[in-house]
């Protein structure tokens, strides 16, 4: 299966852009946040002038139609990401928080405590870095790392080290949001469950680009959020076994998540509502439904492949200029469609920059994973990152870009 790029890159209003400058948009920062379909807009919209009400607390018309959206959503992204059962499925603010609701219920819960261990990679973006420190610090428990080899992979040879009866979670990026590294999770859950160990995954940046499927994976927790899906901002999912967020207390505290309050305490309701305290972002949550729909459309096997020949393209136009240097994989051998760079001795946002006046969005800087800046001894990356509707037009202006930034930079 496959699709028509150029037919594809219709339903993207942002992508015909002119920028002030004059220079059409070149948007390379997909890593970042994804674009938007006309159909996702339309989605939000069209729930606040249609159906707009608050969830799971109105009994009028509006009300229901607002929470059977919101639940249909949930039930679509139950699907996409192949869960046992829609109550899997918590809709939190983004990746973040729902790695952030984890590492704190886990350690409420006894789960994570004195002489336990938390195993993570050197490889993470902060979101997956400081939940587990601020854990590590409240219950007295262990942080530890996978380190990299220099090829951009994670060095598995003390694996059996790393994971053993102490270690009480595995939390593991799937695809890296700065190598684009796609990580063996097969591997790497077959060994932690030897041990006993949960094991959650950052899927912040594979949910968006590769078929992914919880229950074949053997994961107990994974995060994604929704802009990256070319869905809203503001929405991000946090998928757990059932039985793991059954086992687990509440995150926040509030509206709709309780079953009883007394003054003297209160009982909780079943997941996913124990862990949706408040009014949700319901439009958001709608509108990531009609995301979730775009991509099924399109297919996750033809994104996958429409990005694995892109990405072999980039890496071959970035392989012909002088003085660059790849950090990361440098074949599309399990690796997706970021690839970070130096150039020289340019520093990333003197490239940032001038790539920006031809009208090329990059992302520069430590992309909010600086261990991995550190373990490759840069201060900084240029990063180009590809979605579904990047074309090779996209990559030959980038090559195009990087040669004027040398030009320009004598
Ligand atoms: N938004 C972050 C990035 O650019 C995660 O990689």
């Amino acid at each position: 299966m496959s699709y028509d790029v150029d037919v594809v890159r219709k339903d993207f209003p942002i992508l015909s852009r002119i920028l002030p400058n004059g220079k059409p948009l070149v948007y390379l920062d997909s890593s970042n946040t994804s674009q938007k379909p006309q159909q996702v807009i339309d989605a939000e919209r069209e729930f606040y002038e249609q159906h707009n009400a608050n969830v799971a607390r109105a009994i009028h018309t509006l009300g229901a139609e607002a929470t059977e959206a919101y639940e249909a959503s949930r039930a679509t992204v139950a699907q996409f990401l192949g869960a046992a059962d829609e109550r899997e499925i918590v809709f939190a603010k983004n990746s973040t928080e729902a790695i952030n609701l984890v590492a704190r219920v886990l350690g409420d819960a006894g789960r994570v405590g004195p002489g336990d261990e938390v195993l993570i990679t050197e490889m993470e973006h902060h979101s997956n870095i400081v939940p587990w420190q601020l854990l590590c610090e409240r219950t007295g428990a262990t942080l530890r790392w996978i380190g990299l080899t220099d090829d951009g992979r994670l060095d598995l040879d003390d694996l059996d080290t790393l994971l053993n009866e102490r270690t009480a979670i595995v939390s593991f990026v799937h695809m890296s949001n700065i190598l684009g590294t796609i990580n063996p999770v097969e591997t790497i859950v077959r060994r932690a469950k030897q041990v006993g160990a949960l094991v959650m995954l950052d899927a912040s940046q594979s949910v968006p680009h590769l078929p992914v499927d919880v229950q074949a994976l053997g994961i107990d927790l994974l995060a994604c959020t929704g802009h990256k899906m070319v869905g809203p901002t503001g929405i991000g999912v946090l998928w757990g076994r059932y039985d793991l967020l059954e086992s687990l207390p509440p995150f926040l505290g509030g509206g709709e998540m309780i079953e009883e309050v007394a003054m003297t305490g209160s009982t909780y309701a079943l997941p996913p509502a124990r862990f949706e305290a408040g009014t949700p972002p319901i439009a958001q949550a709608v509108a990531l439904g009609t995301a979730v729909d775009y991509l099924t459309g399109l297919g996750m096997d033809a994104i996958a492949d429409h990005e694995h020949r892109l990405t072999a393209y980039l890496l071959e136009g970035l392989s012909t200029v002088d003085g660059l240097t790849i950090i990361g994989p440098a074949t599309t051998v399990d690796r997706g469609g970021i690839v970070s760079f130096t150039l020289g001795r340019l520093h990333p946002h003197d490239v940032g920059q001038v790539l920006d006046e031809q009208g090329i969005a990059v992302r520069v800087g430590h992309h909010c994973a600086r261990p991995v800046c550190v373990r490759y001894g840069v201060p900084a990356t240029t990063r180009a990152s590809l979605h579904l509707y990047s074309t090779t037009a996209d990559i030959d202006a980038l090559v195009a870009g990087i040669e004027h930034v040398k030009r320009f930079f004598g």
